[in-house]
């Protein structure tokens, strides 16, 4: 790699690289991903060896502190997990007023940035910014289920601190004051294995969102906040939620995914593309789509459901396999492909997808954040080759 900075101050340099396809904008130490051969590790340990053995705050830990903790550091790693999971009662009132029908990723962009409000030690103390890593951490799971508790009608649970973090989100989601509710175990190990496999990504959309916002030194939660936006976007994470709704209209189509190959591959004219499908790194198969494949058809058989959209996003995975235009292209499914199926036995709403894969990813931004103020990266400032007007004169209103 050339540094091309020393360049551009030398000769006024500039390279034109749309959308970072071959920009290194940073150097990490977090993530590894050759996409080539579909390899993916966080601080070295394989993405496959930490889905099957870690549980999620221990994938956390090592994500944001560069090493797996002992039975030490990660006790007490969870207990202030435990002890932050309460959200202050005036971000509840800013909930309250949001409307029922607000996406949850609109209400969890937005809370988190008030958060910013609620804790101005956040930009008053700098270097103070592990108390504000496990508060994020803690809370999220906690402002998340608000918004499915809203739109079910039903009042908001407070966090159970006895319960471990996939289970205690279970039964903030789902239990009731009238019953008695038990986190079944597949459910919550499932949840376990898709927040690791969603924790970092190294420089994606929304990664770089929040290094490059933490760049001028705004606080931890505005820039979390700007990642969570990044994030929701169809091409990025809001891509789950996109999957579940292409694979019930092809379902309600008849089942036909021929019909929808044709169309994606004539995605310059139909402006249809195959959601779930093709990767700006990957260009083999998505290590995480693996791994998710075969938990959709465990966890779908331990919890005795029958999703009639997992055989047609097979079906779909199938025919683009076998297809010219996307082998050509080496479009493989991504890691969002079979996740919405598996959210969805889960119980958790599909306008509630993009939100899960938000709680997965929180400790990679966080981690990234922390890696970029460590080590005192200079603001994120593109450059641009301007195509607008040359100097003209002005033409006052009345002469217009
Ligand atoms: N369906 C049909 N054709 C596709 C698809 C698709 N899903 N994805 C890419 N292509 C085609 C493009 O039309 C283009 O064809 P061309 O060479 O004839 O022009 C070629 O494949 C390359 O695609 P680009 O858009 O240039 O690739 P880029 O790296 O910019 O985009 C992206 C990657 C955004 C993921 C793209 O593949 C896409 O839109 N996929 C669907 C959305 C999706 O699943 N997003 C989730 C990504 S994973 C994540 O963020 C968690």
């Amino acid at each position: 790699a050339v540094d091309i900075s020393k360049l551009r101050d030398e000769t006024g340099f500039v390279t034109l690289d749309s959308g970072y396809k071959n920009t290194g904008a940073t150097k990490s130490a977090i993530t590894f991903l050759d996409g080539e051969k579909g390899i993916l590790n966080y601080r070295g340990y394989s993405i496959e060896d930490l889905a099957a053995k870690a549980t999620f705050l221990e994938v956390a830990y090592l994500l944001i502190y560069g090493e797996l903790p002992t039975q030490e550091q990660y006790a007490e790693f969870e207990d202030s997990i435990r002890r932050h999971t309460i959200v202050n009662e005036g971000v509840r009132a800013i909930f309250d007023n949001f409307p029922v029908n607000a996406h949850p990723m609109a209400t969890l962009s937005s809370l988190v940035s008030a958060l910013s409000a609620f804790y101005p030690d956040s930009y008053d103390e700098k270097g103070k910014d592990d108390r504000h890593i496990i508060r994020l951490l803690a809370k999220l799971p906690t402002i998340a289920s608000w918004s499915y508790k809203k739109a079910q009608g039903h009042p908001v649970n407070y966090p159970k601190n006895d319960l471990d973090y996939c289970s205690n989100f279970l039964n903030m989601m789902f239990s009731l004051p009238v019953e008695k509710y038990e986190v079944d175990p597949v459910v919550a190990s499932a949840l376990n294995t898709l927040l690791i496999l969603h924790a970092d990504h190294e420089q994606n959309c929304s990664t770089s969102t929040v290094r490059l916002v933490g760049s001028s030194q705004a606080n931890l939660y505005s820039s979390i906040s700007a990642g969570i936006s990044a994030l929701w976007g169809p091409l990025h994470g809001g891509a789950n939620q996109e999957v579940i709704e292409m694979l019930e209209a092809i379902k309600a189509d008849g089942g036909d995914v021929s019909k929808y190959i044709d169309m994606a591959k004539n995605a310059k004219t139909t402006g249809f593309r195959l959601f779930g499908f093709g990767h700006r790194v990957y260009k083999n198969f998505d290590p995480r789509a693996k791994i998710i494949k075969k938990a959709a058809d465990d966890v779908l058989t331990k919890l005795g459901v029958n999703d009639p959209v997992l055989e047609i996003a097979k079906g779909l995975e199938e025919a683009a396999l076998n297809d010219e235009y996307f082998v050509a292209r080496k479009l493989y499914p991504n890691v969002d492909f079979y996740s919405g199926i598996i959210y969805r036995a889960l119980g958790i709403p599909t306008n509630m997808f993009t939100v899960m894969f938000a709680i997965g990813r929180l400790p990679g931004w966080i981690a990234q954040w922390k890696e970029m103020r460590a080590m005192k990266e200079p603001i994120g400032r593109p450059r641009q080759i301007y195509t607008g007007a040359t100097l003209r004169d002005f033409v006052p209103m009345e002469q217009r």
